[in-house]
């Protein structure tokens, strides 16, 4: 039998749980032996369990889970840096398996976890910690290990996406929809991981290490999230055709320099990644061998992430006794990515205007000054004697059009509502 050390039981914890009673014959038959949980991590022990947990037993002392030898292989599912780190890397040094839902940990500390697994020779997992149960982590490191990857777009977080997607579809309110997310388990802990683009940031940090090979940190990535997005921006973008996600992008340009960042996109209806709707996530890859290929499924909640976690703690099984490098990612090499303002993408810009003459050829005028070419242009009369102006650019580079909004900005006949950008609008992205 295998037995597992759970460091952890909270939502993701008790899906594992599930995953593992639920589908227990199948998993044995998988695995050639059968697989539990004996021992489990928690705060509290006097916390109430469901009785499926009978037969764990829980702790509060990681040692009890580290220093155990009938445990061969250890979930973290506890989120957040600290303690989970450390837990990882002691749980790495007694030679124990780790399979960890961490985005956080593996992307802030990968070179060392990893060097930590080879030198001990024990694999470490992590398919959990990006796009929830769809095995993205798996299939960039083997299904498309034959190809280069140019691009990875990916709807990388479930609370977010859920937010637009209720804001769009049920014209609900941003801070209702977000509650929701909590309550279904989707959102992190503190929500401002989430929203701000950094769960996404985290997530492309470690997709650029799987699929571009590249060793880069956060602060590499320049991310914005969803809280500057108005339900105005949503039913503008629909009316122009599109629909609004928070995109994370990594890409690689013929002569061979990477950007990576994560923002709010405008993105065609006709796109597949137009239609990932509420908490599902989806990565979009183009691969020089394969093509583009779009991998889409639940991307949040405590099945979905079990069946993720579960499917390493397999795959973990599978290799005991061979010490195979699909476990241990080799060192990466570093890069220096482009910086977001020096790359070039179409936007979108919602103006209100006052309706008097002139104002238009003052919108288009500095805009011009930039070389801002507009592709589209709406004009709407307002109530009173404003107007609305939606404009679709043609391509340009970020600083510049941001230059070009500077501008407007200091002009009394108009004000700024919104300036996204819009992406796949040809090869460039
Ligand atoms: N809070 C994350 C999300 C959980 O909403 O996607 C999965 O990483």
């Amino acid at each position: 039998m295998v037995q597992i050390g759970l460091l952890g039981f909270g939502n993701v914890g008790e899906g594992v749980h599930e995953i593992l009673v639920k589908n227990a014959v199948r998993i044995q038959e998988r695995c050639g032996q059968p697989v539990r949980i004996k021992t489990a991590l928690v705060r509290d022990l006097s916390k109430p369990r469901s009785s499926a947990s009978q037969g764990i037993s829980f702790t509060t002392n990681p040692d009890d889970i580290l220093n155990d030898p009938d445990i061969s292989i250890v979930v973290e599912v506890l989120g957040g840096e600290n303690p989970a780190y450390s837990l990882i890397s002691r749980a790495l040094k007694f030679k124990k398996h780790v399979v960890t839902a961490n985005k956080e940990v593996i992307a802030k500390h990968k070179e060392t976890l990893f060097s930590l697994a080879r030198d001990h020779q024990v694999c470490l997992s992590f398919e959990a910690a990006v796009g929830g149960g769809i095995p993205i982590i798996r299939s960039l490191k083997v299904g498309l290990a034959p190809n280069e990857i140019e691009g990875i777009y990916g709807i990388l977080n479930g609370t977010t996406n859920f937010i637009l997607s209720r804001i769009e579809n049920d014209k609900q309110e941003f801070n209702v929809a977000l509650a929701k997310a909590q309550e279904l388990g989707f959102a992190e802990a503190d929500p401002y991981m989430d929203v701000s683009g950094l769960d996404t940031a985290y997530k492309l940090v470690i997709l650029a290490y799987v699929g571009f090979k590249v060793n880069i940190t956060l602060d590499q990535v320049a991310y914005e999230g969803i809280t500057s997005i108005s339900r105005t921006d949503i039913e503008s973008a629909n009316q122009l055709g599109y629909t609004i996600k928070l995109l994370a992008i990594g890409r690689r340009d013929n002569a061979g320099n990477h950007v990576f960042k994560v923002h709010p996109t405008l993105i065609l209806k006709s796109h597949p990644l137009a239609s990932i709707q509420n908490e599902l996530n989806a990565v979009f890859v183009r691969a020089n061998g394969l093509g583009e290929c779009l991998f889409s499924g639940p991307g949040a909640g405590p099945l979905p992430t079990g069946s993720a976690i579960v499917s390493d703690v397999i795959d973990t099984i599978f290799d005991f006794g061979c010490h195979s490098r699909r476990h241990v990612e080799p060192p990466a090499k570093s890069v220096v990515p482009l910086q977001s303002a020096t790359t070039e993408s179409q936007f979108f810009i919602r103006l209100t205007v006052a309706d008097s003459v002139g104002v238009l050829e003052t919108v288009t005028r500095l805009l011009g000054k930039h070389n801002i070419s507009i592709a589209n242009l709406i004009q709407q009369k307002n109530h009173k004697d404003t107007a609305t102006i939606l404009i679709i650019t043609h391509h340009i580079v970020e600083s510049e059009m941001r230059a070009g909004i500077s501008e407007l900005e200091k002009e009394t006949c108009l004000k700024v509502d919104s300036v996204i950008r819009v992406g796949f609008s040809d090869s460039i992205e």
